[in-house]
């Protein structure tokens, strides 16, 4: 089926990115402020192009508050190339780090790990399928272990943690693919932050670091050279080419959250959307979300209705009502929203009304 007009994409990456930005980036398109080129096309030395990933980079300084001490690095290789190089450069000393296992990808991140040194899932939510996140205290964590790994919002099972642990000393690595910028963090908390850019930020393509400088430098000397952190610190993400483009994307981005009013701005509305469609399932007698309350993700709402035929069904309906990639991962089933910064309410409100008819269509009596 094809389209005529934007619909509201609800895939779980990539993923929908806001119109404004579309809009400028297509303006941009043949000639990017002058250059006589677009970005695309320009080389990555050029001074225009250090102005694009500089600002990129100040801006995304001032959205997440990032102090002092920490270096941002925009790479490739997605977050999955991360769950290597976190622990290729983070098992400094005893070689030991623990992994809190919230969902797919943290036990992909916890396994890889498990390649390069002692690795240990000190908690795991699998026993009540991914539906909680688990309470954790300094005492859940080795004390001599380099670093604790963790999800902070996952993706496939719809969980987000609503705390930062309190991991002492120890630095806190976390995965933030499917939240960053979603709403404010204390950036402090955390030795690293990655996240792959498409979902909140920009097409495929890109991976932001925030890392704290003293943990950048100790990868073993026989580290490839594209995996060690102190490589890209050192050379300003351009050690070899970033992927020009979709910085650029990014930046704008920034840009257009700076003019909205910066993260709490975002947050709120966020936090707005993901109430409303949880009152509305947990008001019907159709859908149930099963994650439970204080952990559910306010980018990935999963629900289901108990009956996989008739998940399908809605899948499909919705689609033909330009409501798409509804369904849930194909290893969860059921459907899965993900109402990412870029979604409007106005996509919530049409999903809640699409919902609603079909509940009165199909409604078990
Ligand atoms: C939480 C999380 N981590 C990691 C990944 C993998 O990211 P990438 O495809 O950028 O490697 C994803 C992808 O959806 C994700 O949601």
């Amino acid at each position: 089926m094809s389209f005529e007009r934007r619909i509201y994409n609800f895939s779980a990456g990539p993923s929908m990115l806001p119109t404004t930005v579309l809009e400028k980036v297509r303006d941009e398109m043949l000639n990017y402020g002058g250059s006589g080129m677009s970005v695309m096309e320009m080389s990555h030395r050029s001074k225009t192009y250090d102005g694009i990933i500089g600002d990129a980079e100040s801006n995304l300084r001032k959205l997440m508050n990032i102090p002092d001490g920490y270096k941002v690095l925009f790479l490739q290789g997605g977050a999955t190339l991360q769950f290597s190089m976190v622990p290729m450069n983070l098992l400094r000393k005893s070689k030991k780090a623990d992994y809190v296992v919230t969902g797919t990808w943290a036990d992909k991140a916890a396994k890889e790990a498990g390649k390069f040194g002692d690795i240990v899932v000190t908690a795991s939510s699998a026993d009540k399928n991914f539906t909680y996140i688990p309470k954790l205290s300094k005492a859940d964590f080795r004390a001599d272990a380099d670093y604790v790994h963790i999800t902070l919002n996952n993706t496939i099972f719809g969980s987000k943690y609503s705390y930062i642990p309190d991991t002492g000393e120890i630095p806190l690595v976390c995965d933030w693919s499917s939240g960053i910028l979603s709403e404010e963090i204390d950036v402090s908390r955390f030795g690293l932050i990655y996240a792959g850019a498409q979902k909140n930020i920009a097409p495929a393509g890109l991976v932001i670091i925030v890392i704290r400088e003293d943990l950048i430098g100790a990868a073993p000397a026989n580290t490839p050279v594209y995996m060690d952190y102190k490589i890209h610190a050192a050379n300003g993400s351009m050690y070899n080419t970033p992927p020009a483009f979709t910085v650029y994307v990014a930046g704008e981005v920034f840009k257009h959250l700076l003019a909205i009013g910066g993260v709490a701005a975002q947050e709120r509305l966020n936090r707005a959307k993901a109430e409303k469609l949880y009152d509305y399932i947990d008001g019907s007698q159709l859908y149930s979300a099963p994650v439970e309350l204080e952990s559910r993700s306010l980018m990935n709402v999963v629900f289901v209705t108990g009956d996989g035929e008739l998940d399908k069904r809605f899948v499909a309906a919705a689609r033909e009502e330009g409501l798409i990639d509804l369904n849930g991962h194909r290893s969860v089933g059921g459907m899965r929203a993900s109402i990412y910064n870029a979604m409007p309410m106005e996509g919530v409100d049409a999903l809640i009304a699409f919902m609603k008819r079909f509940e009165e269509d199909n409604i078990r009596r």
